[in-house]
């Protein structure tokens, strides 16, 4: 599958980061060129983005400003990350991509949906060729990520309700592109989660 391009997305704690490794480690086994990135971030100008965006005050940001931080940071991410891999004939691995900003943009900070769509035609314009959408309870995807903590909390704190909403969201968008997606049931062992990915991946 040389020049795929593929995405994991789920809601904090899901374990997108975790299978993502793994699938990189099973992929470069496998003999190949894998570039492993994420979103925010992924590119040295998305990544002083990605600052901007998850740390410091919460209210720092309006929800239109920090929409087009994160479609700023993907386009950067894009241009000399992604774009210049897949031309290399790699396949590029992404921590979230565009399913995210649909999400957490979309839906949690007022209702901007249309706004997000607008502007990933103009500035963004390509989907991930597969999209693995790691779905897991909200309870169980949060208490994970509280125990990891660290200094990037303000998405994390979104609370459960928010959370249940961003994992019906994406549940829906994967039933609304079914060529794109597989979902995956995160709420297992990492390896028994791995060998689905894998299989998802491999067509096996
Ligand atoms: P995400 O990137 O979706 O936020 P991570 O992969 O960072 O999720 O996982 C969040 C936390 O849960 C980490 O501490 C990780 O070690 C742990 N974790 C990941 N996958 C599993 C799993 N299948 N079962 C139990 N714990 C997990
Ligand atoms: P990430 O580091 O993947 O967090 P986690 O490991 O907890 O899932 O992403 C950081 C946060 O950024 C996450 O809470 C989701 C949010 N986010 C958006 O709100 N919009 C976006 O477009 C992206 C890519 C991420």
């Amino acid at each position: 599958m040389p020049g795929r391009f593929i995405s994991f997305e789920g809601i904090d704690g899901s374990g997108k980061s975790t299978q993502a490794r793994l699938l990189t480690d099973a992929l470069r086994a496998r003999g190949q060129s894998v570039v492993l990135t994420r979103e925010p971030g992924g590119s040295p100008g998305a990544e002083e983005i990605r600052r901007l965006v998850l740390e410091g005050n919460p209210d720092r940001w309006s929800a239109e400003t920090e929409l087009l931080l994160f479609t700023a940071a993907r386009r950067d991410h894009l241009e000399k990350t992604i774009r210049p891999a897949l031309a290399r004939d790699e396949t590029v691995i992404t921590d979230r991509f565009a399913d995210s900003t649909r999400m957490y943009q979309g839906i949690s900070r007022g209702d901007l949906a249309a706004v997000v769509d607008q502007l990933h035609r103009l500035m963004i314009g390509v989907e991930p060729d597969l999209t693995l959408l790691i779905d897991i309870d909200p309870e169980v995807g949060l208490s994970r990520a509280v125990a990891r903590q660290g200094a990037e909390q303000r998405f994390e704190d979104m609370g459960l309700d928010l959370q249940r909403r961003m994992r019906a969201g994406f549940l829906a968008l994967a039933a609304a592109h079914p060529g794109r997606f597989r979902v995956i049931d995160g709420a297992r062992d990492p390896q028994a989660v791995a060998a689905d990915v894998l299989a998802a991946v491999t067509g096996g």
